[in-house]
């Protein structure tokens, strides 16, 4: 008999939930939600509407929120990111609000310094959590109705990651993960991937020499980065409305000494073990 499965993946900033739960998806043939970029997305209309004062501003941002459309598309990958994932696919993910693509506008410096703030407040967190539970079920029935016949035995199923999807949003979830790393891993994790940005970027003149490039200056450093991941876990775990906590039954995945496949395949064999299926990659 076949039922759903759910996985929560919590944890820091930037401790790999999301590339984590995106691999681990894609591995299960499970849906994916990213429930940060529902929290950004409301982000990006307070900055857009000009509604930064949570005090006065909470419940008209939170109509916003909630009759907005929020997508999130995940496109299956065949060949891996970075160096670092080894063989392990990554599929990317789309993030629509209102039709409209908004990926990388939701991972700008404005909306990382005003998400925590946003996500601090109750009405705003009430508003996303229908969002999420309907993207959930969404992804859920995709995930069961896409299956092959010989892979009846495995469940639908759904990763979500996030701050609070294992003690709120899904406190019955079948697998709940708390990853997490040093500060200064996640920090240099973040650098890379900003670098890796800049290069794509610095090559565009090429083709346009009046084309200017942003000055080096613009870009953080590794300090920077730790300070201000610092003051979102900070706010994330002090806040009254549903802190960053650890689930009483989640498994803790430090990955500060952990290669991405390593946590990758810890997560797809416990749930593997959980659904009644033998391991895969026990040796790894
Ligand atoms: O990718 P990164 O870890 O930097 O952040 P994110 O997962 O996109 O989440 C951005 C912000 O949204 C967090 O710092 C939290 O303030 C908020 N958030 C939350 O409160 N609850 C969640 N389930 C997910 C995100
Ligand atoms: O979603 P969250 O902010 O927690 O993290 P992320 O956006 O997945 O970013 C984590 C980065 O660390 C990605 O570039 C991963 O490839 C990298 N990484 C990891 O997640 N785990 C490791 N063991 C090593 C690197
Ligand atoms: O670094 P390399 O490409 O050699 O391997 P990896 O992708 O980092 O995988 C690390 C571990 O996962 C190894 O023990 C592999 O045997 C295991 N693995 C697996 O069992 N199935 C895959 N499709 C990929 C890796």
């Amino acid at each position: 008999s076949r039922r759903d499965f759910t996985i929560a993946i919590d944890g820091p900033a930037a401790s790999g939930k999301s590339s984590t739960a995106r691999a681990v998806a894609q591995e299960l043939g499970f849906g994916y939600i990213d429930s940060g970029s529902i929290y950004r997305c409301a982000t990006l209309l307070a900055l857009r509407q000009n509604i930064t004062d949570m005090g006065e501003g909470s419940a008209s941002l939170a109509d916003l929120i909630s009759h907005a459309k929020v997508d999130i598309k995940v496109r299956p990958s065949t060949s891996h990111q970075t160096p670092s994932l080894g063989r392990l696919a990554v599929p990317e993910v789309q993030v629509l609000l209102d039709g409209e693509d908004v990926s990388r506008e939701i991972r700008t410096p404005e909306v990382n310094r005003l998400v925590a703030k946003i996500a601090s407040d109750s009405g705003i967190r009430q508003a996303v959590l229908h969002i999420q539970r309907k993207l959930a079920a969404d992804a859920e029935s995709r995930s069961t109705t896409s299956r092959s016949a010989d892979a009846n035995d495995m469940p639908g199923g759904v990763v979500m990651d996030g701050r609070d999807i294992g003690t709120t949003i899904f406190p019955g979830a079948e697998l709940k993960i708390y990853l997490d790393a040093s500060a200064m891993a996640r920090a240099i994790r973040r650098w890379d991937e900003m670098n890796q940005m800049k290069d794509v970027t610095a090559q565009k003149p090429a083709h346009d020499p009046k084309a200017s490039v942003a000055p080096a200056a613009v870009y953080p450093s590794v300090e920077e980065i730790a300070r201000e991941l610092e003051t979102r876990d900070y706010a994330d775990i002090n806040r009254e409305n549903s802190p960053l906590r650890i689930a009483p039954d989640a498994v803790v995945i430090d990955n500060t000494n952990l290669t991405f496949a390593q946590q990758v395949y810890t997560i797809t064999d416990l749930a593997r073990e959980r659904m009644g299926l033998e391991p895969k990659h026990s040796d790894c």
